[in-house]
């Protein structure tokens, strides 16, 4: 944002992309604050202890403990220079260690579901959070949303998402297929590869899912091949749902753009819209409301609501569902003083009567 235009907004120059302005400080670029500079705040008497200290071991530990109850963005300019200072940056030393005695011998689904279900991974913290990554080929661009975490059972971990898009993880897992009108359907499960290979379109099934407990310092990685779960299993989990869910199931198609607009134009109804005097502050809040897409939205859930107005049960979207990941590695990171982390793969090696067969790995952190 350059702030010696009156209204806030212009035109990016060719200088600003030779010399791109610094949006976020880079670790060590926070100068500490003096107190002469009126913008910044006093060190809190911790922060001036950790300065003091001599060793930087002892800088590092006391920035963590700063920081320790509070893992959210730091606020304060002593909060953002402890945190940026590539010496104090944080460290992971208030859990126990992890060693192989703890990890369930022989299934990496056993032991995610003992680490789920640690008493210290509070419900409000969202343990189900995570993030899935997905690959589109033949580019091999990849891409990453966070989803939560559905069920998990012997096989793997579902996720619920509509799939019918030919863009993001829609496009990534599921491939581009045929040029339709509206959302595909999710290809149908237990087909034999080379079937559910040509179903895929391209489709790359390759996708990876990770979960971050930052209270415990942990980390689960867990990579492998999707596989659509069958109608029926997708349909349980859907009759849970909301009927507001339920319809904005139906009424959007995922990651499909709405709207779109060009710089210029953006920048004209800006200006238009704004109060000289109040810089970047809209003078009416209604005015920024400008068209953006979300009448489009608004309009196909009214037509959804319709459509099934008088209808009880809500039917499952052809595009909607659940997949699962089928792993084919699970690596457990228990964050260690010094960067020297404790990290044990699970590695597939095969199948013993109908079940996968897990190696164990320690990775170097
Ligand atoms: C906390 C959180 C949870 C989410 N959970 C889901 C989910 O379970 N399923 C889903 O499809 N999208 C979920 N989303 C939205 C996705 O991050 C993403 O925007 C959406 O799936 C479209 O991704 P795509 O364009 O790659 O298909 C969630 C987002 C957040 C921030």
């Amino acid at each position: 944002m350059n702030l010696d235009s009156p209204d806030g907004v212009r035109s990016p120059s060719p200088a600003d992309t030779k010399h791109p302005k610094k949006l976020i400080f880079a670790p060590g670029d926070i100068e500490t604050p003096t107190p002469t500079d009126p913008t910044t705040q006093q060190p809190t008497p911790e922060a001036s202890a950790a300065k003091q200290a001599t060793k930087e071991e002892s800088a590092a530990v006391a920035a963590a403990s700063a920081l320790r109850t509070d893992t959210s963005t730091p606020t304060s300019a002593t909060e953002q220079d402890l945190v940026a200072h590539a010496a104090r940056a944080h460290q992971f030393v208030s859990n126990p260690p992890l060693t192989v005695s703890q990890l369930h011998p022989t299934n990496p689904l056993h032991q995610f579901h003992s680490w789920f279900r640690d008493p210290r991974l509070l419900p409000a913290s969202a343990p189900e959070t995570c993030t899935l990554a997905t690959a589109a080929l033949p580019s091999g661009r990849v891409s990453a949303r966070v989803v939560y975490l559905k069920e998990l059972d012997e096989r793997g971990w579902t996720v619920y998402s509509n799939w019918g898009s030919r863009e993001g993880k829609g496009r990534d897992v599921f491939g581009v297929g045929e040029a339709e009108d509206g959302p595909r359907p999710i290809p149908e499960p237990g087909a034999g590869d080379e079937d559910l290979q040509a179903d895929l379109g391209g489709g790359n099934r390759w996708a990876a899912l990770t979960f971050l407990w930052s209270a415990l310092e942990r980390q689960v990685r867990v990579e492998g091949l999707v596989e659509p779960l069958s109608r029926e299993e997708s349909e349980l989990y859907w009759r849970t749902r909301e009927r507001g869910s339920q319809i904005g199931a139906w009424a959007s198609w995922q990651s499909k753009v709405l709207w779109r607009a060009e710089p210029e134009t953006l920048l004209e109804r800006r200006r238009n819209s704004l109060d000289p005097t109040l810089h970047q502050v809209p003078g009416n809040v209604e005015e920024r409301d400008i068209d953006d897409g979300r009448e489009v939205l608004e309009a196909r859930v009214r037509e959804v609501e319709r459509r099934f107005e008088g209808v009880k049960e809500i039917p499952l979207p052809p595009f909607w569902g659940g997949v699962r990941l089928v792993p084919e590695s699970v690596e457990f990171w228990q964050g260690r003083k010094s960067r020297l982390h404790d990290r044990f793969r699970y590695v597939k090696v095969g199948e013993e009567m109908g079940a996968p067969r897990w190696r164990i790995e320690r990775l170097s952190p």
